[in-house]
């Protein structure tokens, strides 16, 4: 089976093609709305809706050329169609739609949480190495999601905990803002905090403290309010706007980034054998990989959003006689339903 797949749940237009048959990843196009985002300092709903409404034929018709394959040769189209910005899920689930109506072939609809938390396994359908066995202790670290899942097999997930206010690269990018370092900021201070770690050392370092949750939840918001205050108060010490030192930076990073390595350590003591796993964006962060060197983490460009990691949802509910066509009533939404719907819980 040949699957196309699409994503447009936040600020880029995606599609991939997928060979169940050969388990072969035929292309993967990512195009980012982030320029057009940049000048607001953050994502503008109507803006993204209205960018994947030209950039999707485009994206798709690259993933087609790069694929070698013609929109006949394709058999099913997957799309995700929750959680997200809802004027971006519809453009893409009614793109989808149309386009497997005049093919005459199915659709089915996927949630962008689950595409992340499988994405490992998109290193197999690249030629390399496979994600860890199950079970997992698995965290979907993005901009809008910080959940955490015990996963004893595909399609059989627990949710342990998810974040209680902002979500982690929320996190990132809010600070960012208050710093001035552009959207989105969580690359950016991950940047900064490596290059300028030598002169890091020795440093007098600030520490953010980490907010005590119950179970396996987070909380990043006050974290957002006392950077604020770090800023506030060392611009007036320096007595001019000169910007915040990188300490300031390192130390927010670290407060970020602690509750997540602590939360998954929790979660492999309470299930003893099980692999850790991180995705989502924020699972790029070059600091978060040292932490937590015994995870399995998929490279960069698949921890970030992308369609292949829906094409390969899809092909994995194929393989397990669980891909099941949409019907044609389908519709998108900002929420989640599938977190709560774990065979064990
Ligand atoms: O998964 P993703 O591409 O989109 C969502 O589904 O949200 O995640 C985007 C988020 C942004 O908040 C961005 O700042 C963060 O991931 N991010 C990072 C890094 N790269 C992307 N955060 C920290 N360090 C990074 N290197
Ligand atoms: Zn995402």
């Amino acid at each position: 089976m040949i699957v196309l797949a699409i994503e447009s749940s936040c600020d880029e237009s995606c599609a991939a093609v997928l060979d169940t048959e050969t388990w072969t990843l035929l292309s993967d196009v990512v195009h980012s709305h982030i320029p057009a985002m940049k000048q607001y300092g953050g994502i503008v709903p109507e803006i993204a809706s209205r960018a994947h409404l030209t950039a999707l034929p485009q994206v798709v018709g690259h993933a087609l050329e790069a694929a070698g394959k013609n929109l006949r040769q394709i058999d099913h189209i997957a799309v995700s169609n929750r959680p997200g910005l809802i004027g971006a899920l519809l453009v893409g689930l009614n793109y989808a739609k149309g386009l497997a109506w005049s093919l005459g072939v199915p659709f089915s609809v996927h949630d962008h949480i689950e595409a992340h938390l499988y994405s490992p396994f998109l290193a197999e359908v690249t030629g390399n190495s496979g994600p860890p066995p199950f079970p997992w202790v698995a965290a979907v670290v993005s901009g809008g999601h910080t959940e955490l899942f015990y996963v004893p097999s595909f399609g059989a997930h627990r949710w342990l905990g998810g974040t209680l206010d902002d979500a982690a690269g929320e996190a990132f990018d809010k600070i960012g803002k208050i710093l001035g370092l552009g959207y989105p900021a969580g690359p950016v201070i991950d940047r900064l905090v490596r290059e300028h770690r030598e002169a890091l050392r020795g440093q007098p370092s600030v520490v953010f403290p980490v907010a005590r949750v119950a179970d396996y939840h987070f909380s990043f918001s006050g974290l957002k309010s006392a950077v604020a205050l770090a800023v506030e108060s060392h611009r007036r010490d320096t007595a001019d706007n000169e910007s915040p030192p990188v300490s300031l930076l390192a130390a927010a990073q670290e407060a970020i980034l602690t509750p997540i390595v602590q939360q998954i350590r929790k979660g492999l003591t309470a299930f003893p054998g099980a692999n850790p796993v991180l995705t989502g964006g924020v699972a790029c962060n070059s600091r978060l990989r040292e932490l937590l060197p015994e995870a399995h983490f998929p490279i960069p460009r698949h921890c970030s959003d992308n369609a292949a990691m829906v094409a390969v949802l899809a092909g994995l509910k194929n393989r397990e006689h669980a891909l099941v066509a949409s019907p044609w009533s389908e519709g998108a939404s900002p929420r989640s339903e599938w977190l709560g719907l774990g065979a064990s819980s």
